[in-house]
């Protein structure tokens, strides 16, 4: 069954099938071209394996469609409104059970009639159960409720001078319940429609069709046909404009930052080429990427059809595109064929950062890729390291999340290690046949589940079905086993090399600071040269860099953080008030964790707790759960 179209959307058919074999990673076969026509055949396609996150048990009753009808209010921070799912159901079904975190609960119906329901206790991380009593031949259960002023997946942006206020959900991992009852796991596939209300003067978004001017009554009706999972749920609401930057692809902004913007991702559609090029026609119709507040506790999130991202990326030059490279990519790796539980998140992003780099390959060549490549290689070795000795079972591929927050599986494991085992099967078969099979596997499973199991078993009966790939490959070293097995690739960037080489003579004194190729570095080499400095590197010499190079001021947010985190290792202060002030403006996790950390391990956590103090209550609540824990925050 070919998913893709060209242009345009699915047929009722396809959808209606995409629907129907939504997440079931049994059912997945490749190139199935007969949609189940049969109850039974459905109920049989709804086997699926146990997430651990969720308490739905789709296997008894299952959501295919949610109609949402909701209302955003800033002054009380909720949003309110009914939840309106169509509904499959086995034949012995008794009850549908939704996820729901400290969501008030007003009312269900069911097919119309008021019904009961139960909650039950709340668990750490999941949340409460909503179960529902239905019947076999029930179709529509509506659920009318509230969600609470700290739901975790909202940022509330207040409104500051004569800026707008903003709101954005995270969805992803296990978030999207804190603001709708669904069954939130990723294994579960729905199509949506809206209608949102928002405060006149702003403009609603979704992860779906997207208005593209503001409605002065604040009314927005939104549709995704595709069938997605819960985590890829999202809307924003602010004082957003729209701007055209391709046939397919556009960017929404606040005022202040819609030029730059569209400048520095005005080749967002050559990277959409590139990828339908190497892997098959995009399926979602449009590509357009909302710039959020900088609060935004990710670089970005793939929610389907528009991409949110930091505002950290905008850098002036472009340099930092390779971001939109990687949320586009999961419009494949994700968001077509998408883990099935959080355990298998490596299949979600591994294969990313793989696509992701040979986007960049194509449009900006093999150096520039091979040089992104190296860093990751880096951050690679420096994760497995650090996590090693505290849970050398989570440096495995296949993670074993149950019971803990499926967060703790977004480490460099996933994205990196599972980058270079992609790329070890790319070398060992040869880039020609992985790129057939590469873009085969998203064909076959397309709008499904896939776990780790069912992907080992493909990938033995097809890419590495000869008994010499695969013990070159060694499978199971790489996705059951610690670390890194040492047949892990190469990476060679003779201009990364270089920079190397000029640090170590830099550091030994045999290269002056008015000597250094700052001016040639782009921005690869500038993030190498700052976050390989010795730890003891003085603040004279820091000084020295400042002075010659400006460092401190730079535009670019990668080189200013790795600058401001050596600047705290060597306690170089005239770097401080810049930090503060970017702590207290950037939510960003990714920049905020080593910042802290630097802080607390160099004996300066009063600094980093007056800091922490001021800017908490910008950030968003994944942010502040890791920071409040690393600074012991009460
Ligand atoms: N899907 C992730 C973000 C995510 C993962 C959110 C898990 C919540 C739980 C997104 O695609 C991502 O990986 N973002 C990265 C950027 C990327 C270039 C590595 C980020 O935000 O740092
Ligand atoms: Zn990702």
């Amino acid at each position: 069954m070919n998913l893709y179209h060209h242009s345009g959307r699915f047929s009722g058919l396809l959808i209606a099938a995409a629907m129907m074999l939504g997440g079931c990673a049994d059912q997945a076969t490749p190139n199935d071209s007969t949609p189940p026509s049969a109850k039974a055949q459905r109920i049989a396609a709804m086997k699926q394996v146990t997430d651990q996150h969720s308490f739905a048990r789709p296997n008894e009753a299952r959501i295919t469609h949610l109609n949402w009808n909701a209302r955003i209010d800033f002054d009380a921070r909720t949003i309110s409104g009914t939840a309106t799912y169509d509904i499959e159901t086995a034949a012995d079904a008794q009850r549908i059970v939704f996820d729901t975190h400290e969501l008030t609960i007003e009312n269900v119906t069911v097919d119309g009639q008021p019904s009961e329901f139960s909650l039950g206790d709340a668990q750490p991380f999941l949340g409460r159960p909503l179960s529902v009593p239905i019947g076999a031949d029930v179709q529509k259960v509506a659920i009318q409720y509230t969600s609470d002023p700290g739901a975790d997946a909202l940022l509330w942006v207040e409104a500051q001078g004569d800026k707008a206020p903003f709101l954005f959900t995270q969805s992803q991992a296990i978030l999207a319940r804190t603001w709708i009852p669904v069954q939130d796991s990723p294994g579960i596939r729905f199509s949506y429609d809206a209608d949102v209300e928002v405060p006149a003067g702003l403009m609603a978004l979704m992860s779906a069709e997207n208005p593209t001017a503001m409605n002065p009554d604040g009314r927005y009706s939104f549709k995704m046909e595709q069938p997605i999972p819960a985590y890829l749920l999202a809307l924003a609401a602010g004082q957003v404009e729209y701007r055209d930057v391709g046939e397919r692809c556009a960017v929404y902004a606040v005022p202040e930052l819609i030029d730059a913007a569209a400048y520095e991702f005005g080749e967002m559609e050559q990277l959409l080429l590139a990828a339908e090029e190497l892997y098959g026609t995009y399926a979602w119709d449009r590509y357009d990427l909302l710039i959020l507040p900088a609060a935004f506790p990710f670089g970005g999130m793939e929610n389907p059809r528009l991409t949110f991202a930091t505002p950290t990326i905008i850098a002036g030059d472009r340099s930092l595109v390779a971001l939109v490279a990687h949320e586009l990519a999961h419009s494949w790796s994700g968001n077509l064929v998408t883990n099935a539980t959080w355990d298998d998140f490596w299949l979600n992003e591994g294969f990313t950062v793989y696509f992701e780099q040979r986007i960049m390959e194509a449009v900006y060549g093999r150096e520039t890729s091979e040089m992104l490549a190296t860093l990751s290689y880096q951050g690679l070795v420096d994760e497995v390291d650090a996590i090693s000795d505290l849970n050398p079972d989570d440096t495995h591929l296949k993670l074993h999340l149950a019971g803990r927050n499926p967060d703790d599986g977004m480490t460099a494991i996933a994205y990196d290690k599972g980058y270079f085992f992609l790329r070890l099967m790319e070398e060992t078969v040869g880039r020609e046949r992985f790129d057939g099979w590469l873009k085969n596997y998203f064909e076959a499973y397309a709008f499904k589940g896939m776990d780790t199991e069912r992907f080992v078993d493909y990938l033995n009966s097809t890419l590495l079905a000869d008994e010499q790939d695969k013990a070159a490959v060694r499978i199971e070293d790489w996705i059951y086993g610690p670390g890194l097995p040492d047949n892990c690739p190469a990476v060679s960037s003779p201009r990364i090399e270089k920079v190397d080489a000029t640090l170590t003579a830099w550091e030994a004194g045999t290269l002056a600071t008015d000597e250094l190729p700052w001016e040639d570095w782009i921005y690869q080499e500038r993030y190498r040269f700052l976050s390989n400095l010795a730890d003891n590197t003085t603040a004279e010499r820091m000084a020295e860099l400042d002075a010659a190079w400006g460092i401190g001021a730079t535009g670019n947010n990668e080189v200013l953080f790795a600058w401001m985190e050596q600047a705290v290792r060597s306690h170089y202060s005239p770097t401080y008030p810049r930090m503060e002030q970017f702590l207290i403006e950037v939510g960003r996790r990714k920049f905020l964790t080593p910042l802290y950390r630097a802080m607390k391990e160099t004996d300066q956590m009063d600094m980093a707790r007056d800091i922490y103090g001021k800017a908490r209550g910008g950030y968003h609540a994944v942010a502040t759960g890791t920071m409040d824990e690393l600074l012991d925050w009460k």
